[in-house]
This record gives structure tokens, C-alpha cells and sequence, in this order.
């Protein structure tokens, strides 16, 4: 049984104060979980600031929005895993679609950051997912396929196992416009059938496929109900904590 995994996506907002201020009535409202895995994924500069305000609260955990693949060095503006890890960072995600279209990442530069990721015990949320005018064409199964082996070639399967994907539709993303539960989950399928492909059945069957574009607490519930939706990638929706607790709620609701 693969543990739910939801992740509050900040992007570039959220000061300090308001991190901890979120933080405060999030775990007032959450109460204890521990079913559900979940992880906030604030801007770096307030990435400390989390950590302190979530104290010893179970099962949650905190990522950050990139990093660079070099362990040190002369590398100015960038982050790297020993650097997050420091922090006590579990998780990074890693090829978001913005960082794919503002920031010209390819899966060619995404891949040495998810095995450096890999290397200082980080586990990275790895983002595919194609663009509107990908899916018109009928090119979704092909656009994934080149994304997941791309971004993921050379991983063992152990490391595999201990990626999370996060398949989301560049058209959903920030548009209010979310994939049908019927799309998300054959796109899903889709990838799950992939990774047996680049590895096998166990490990396949072992790797969290998240959700992300235009989830909310109306629409939540009915996409995790889905066989391979293991959760959800959040990005508006999470910056409310109420709204993001729902969220979580509904991920425990099979
Ligand atoms: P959204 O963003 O929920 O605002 O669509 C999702 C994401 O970018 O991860």
C-alpha cells in the first residue's frame, strides 16, 4: 500500500512570518496524522522558519523548490543537497514545469540533480507532464515517456523507489483548469507502466505518482480516489491553510 503524499508547492511567496503563521493554524487544524504524508515546500529563505514552527509534529515533512546537482563550490545563487540536508530538508523537487519553461531546464539537466539528490539521501519530486498543445496533438504518452527516461535515466531501482513523480499538465497548472480524474488517471497508468518498463513490477508498484494542476479541496477527493494517484502536488491552493488542510483531509478518504 503506497502512503498518500501531498505537497504544499509555495513557489516564490510566503515571508517568514507568514510561513509561521500558516504553520500555527495548519497544524491546529490538521490534528494528528499519520497516514498521510505530508510535505511544505516553502521558498528557501523561509525553509528554517518552517522547520522551527513545525517542532516535533508527525509526519511532516519539508522540500525545497530546487537545487543544484555540484556538491560546493563557486557556483553564485545556487543551493545544494549537503546545503538542504543541513537544514534538515527531506525532500526536493526537482524539472517543475516553470523551472522547465522560465528557466530553460531540460531532463538533461533535471537528471544529475535527481542522482545528487539521490547521493546526500534527498528524495526528489520529480515533475513531467505536457503542454496543451502536446496533449491536441495525441504526443501525451510520448512526451512522458521521453520525460520519465530522461529525468530519471541511470536511477537503481531502490532509488527509484524512493523518487516521487509528479505528473502534471502544464495546462492545469495555475489556470483554475485541472485534468478530469478519467485523464489524470490514464496518464497515471501510463507512467506506472513505464516504470516497469525502465525497472520492474515491485518497484513500479512502490512509486508515488502525485497530481498536480489546479487541485483544490472540491476537486481533491476525487482525484486521489483514483488506483494510481498517490497524492497531490499543490501550488494556489496550499498557500491558504485551511484550504490545504482539506486537501490533506481528503487524501485519507478512500
Ligand atoms: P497550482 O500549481 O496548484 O497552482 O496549479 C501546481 C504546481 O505548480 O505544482
Amino acid at each position: 500500500m503506497r502512503k498518500k503524499i501531498i505537497a504544499a508547492n509555495w513557489k516564490m511567496n510566503m515571508t517568514q512570518a507568514e510561513s509561521a503563521r500558516f504553520v500555527e493554524s495548519f497544524l491546529r487544524d490538521l490534528g494528528e496524522i499519520t497516514d498521510v504524508e505530508v510535505v511544505i515546500v516553502p521558498p528557501f529563505t523561509a525553509i528554517a522558519k518552517v522547520i522551527e514552527a513545525l517542532g516535533r509534529a508527525q509526519n511532516i515533512k519539508v522540500g525545497a523548490q530546487n537545487m543544484y546537482w555540484e556538491k560546493s563550490g563557486a557556483f553564485t545563487g545556487e543551493i545544494s543537497a549537503a546545503l538542504l540536508r543541513d537544514l534538515f530538508v527531506h525532500y526536493v523537487v526537482l524539472g517543475h514545469s516553470e523551472r522547465r519553461t522560465l528557466f530553460g531546464e531540460t531532463d538533461e539537466i533535471v537528471n544529475p540533480k535527481v542522482h545528487a539528490a539521490h547521493e546526500a539521501t534527498l528524495h526528489p519530486i520529480v515533475c513531467i507532464g505536457e503542454t496543451l498543445e502536446q496533449r491536441d496533438k495525441g504526443n501525451v504518452e510520448k512526451i512522458l515517456s521521453i520525460q520519465l527516461r530522461g529525468s530519471l535515466a541511470g536511477l537503481k531501482p531502490k532509488e527509484l523507489q524512493e523518487t516521487v513523480i509528479a505528473y502534471e499538465p502544464v495546462w492545469a497548472i495555475g489556470t483554475g483548469r485541472n485534468a478530469t480524474p478519467e485523464q489524470a488517471q490514464e496518464a497515471h497508468a501510463f507512467v506506472r507502466k513505464t516504470l516497469r518498463e525502465m525497472a520492474d513490477d515491485a518497484t513500479a508498484e512502490r512509486v508515488r505518482i502525485q497530481y498536480g494542476g489546479s487541485v483544490k479541496p472540491e476537486n481533491a477527493r476525487e482525484l486521489m480516489s483514483q488506483p494510481d494517484i498517490d497524492g497531490a502536488l499543490v501550488g494556489g491552493a496550499s498557500l491558504d491553510p485551511r484550504s490545504f488542510v482539506q486537501i490533506v483531509k481528503a487524501a485519507r478518504e478512500r
